[in-house]
């Protein structure tokens, strides 16, 4: 499904990903692991196209994804359609002024009839939990509940690969351990995760692969997640634990 082959990529001079490359099935559920700038979430960005490498290629369902052929709007659309992101930084994702507008934002760009629309926003809100905070202003709400608003709003448009960049940050114990289920539940329903975390904690049986980047930006360890979990010499090693 996800092919990226010998893929750089770097910030002015900055070297954030050394030659990556990484082959993703439909149906994993995969942890992207490694220190602090090691480049997860520029790999993260990188698969939703918020960015383009400076050398190799990415490849979509067969579709080598570049800013040429993203030009294309059908193309553009339907990549967007397929792949959800949420971002690190909730703020950085929410800007509507209601968070119903917020989920149902994708929804009209997809140009779906209203009831539907109306319909999906009410089950996002439902299944996470926020409801009541349907018509608050994202700006004002806790980091958790706009993370929860941000997940909502990706989980809005059904996409197929859903992408999470530190979902558990800021968000309490609870918050955590129904996260945890939802991804459960979503990967058993068949969607692809791929998921950057330092929270090993709330994590027990999310995963079946876990991929490690290294300080230098390179891919070290790419196998099963349990294995990976369990090699504390590795994780120490590498200031993962
Ligand atoms: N917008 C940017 N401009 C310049 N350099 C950047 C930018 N974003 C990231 N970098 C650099 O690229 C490298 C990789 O950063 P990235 O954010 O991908 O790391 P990360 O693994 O997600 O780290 P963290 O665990 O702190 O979230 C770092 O050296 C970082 O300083
Ligand atoms: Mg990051």
């Amino acid at each position: 499904m996800i092919r990226l082959e010998n893929i750089s990529f770097t910030y002015k001079n900055k070297i954030a990903l050394d030659n990556v490359n990484v082959h993703i099935k439909e149906g994993e559920s995969i942890a992207i692991i490694g220190p602090n700038g090691s480049g997860k979430s520029t790999f993260l960005k990188l698969l939703n196209a918020i960015i383009f490498s400076s050398h190799g290629k990415y490849i979509f369902d067969k579709i080598e994804i570049n800013e040429e052929t993203l030009k294309d709007t059908k193309c553009l659309k339907l990549f967007h359609k397929k792949v959800g992101f949420v971002f690190q930084n909730s703020d950085a994702q929410l800007f509507c002024s209601t968070v119903f507008e917020e989920i149902a934002f994708g929804l009209l760009q997809m140009g779906l009839p209203e009831e539907e629309i109306n319909k999906r926003v009410s089950d996002c809100l439902n299944l996470l939990n926020i409801d009541k905070l349907k018509e608050e202003h994202p700006y004002n709400l806790s980091g958790g509940e706009k993370k929860r608003v941000a997940i909502a709003s990706v989980l809005a448009m059904n996409p197929e690969v859903i992408t999470l960049d530190e979902p558990m940050n800021g968000i309490d114990p609870k918050g955590k351990r129904f996260l945890r289920e939802l991804l459960i539940g979503l990967n058993k329903s068949g969607k692809t995760i791929i998921c950057a975390t330092h929270d090993f904690e709330y994590i027990e049986g999310v995963f079946n692969r876990a991929i490690v980047f290294s300080d230098e930006h390179k891919i070290i360890r790419d196998d099963e997640y349990e294995k990976i979990i369990k090699d504390e010499e590795f994780l120490r090693k590498y200031n993962i634990i």
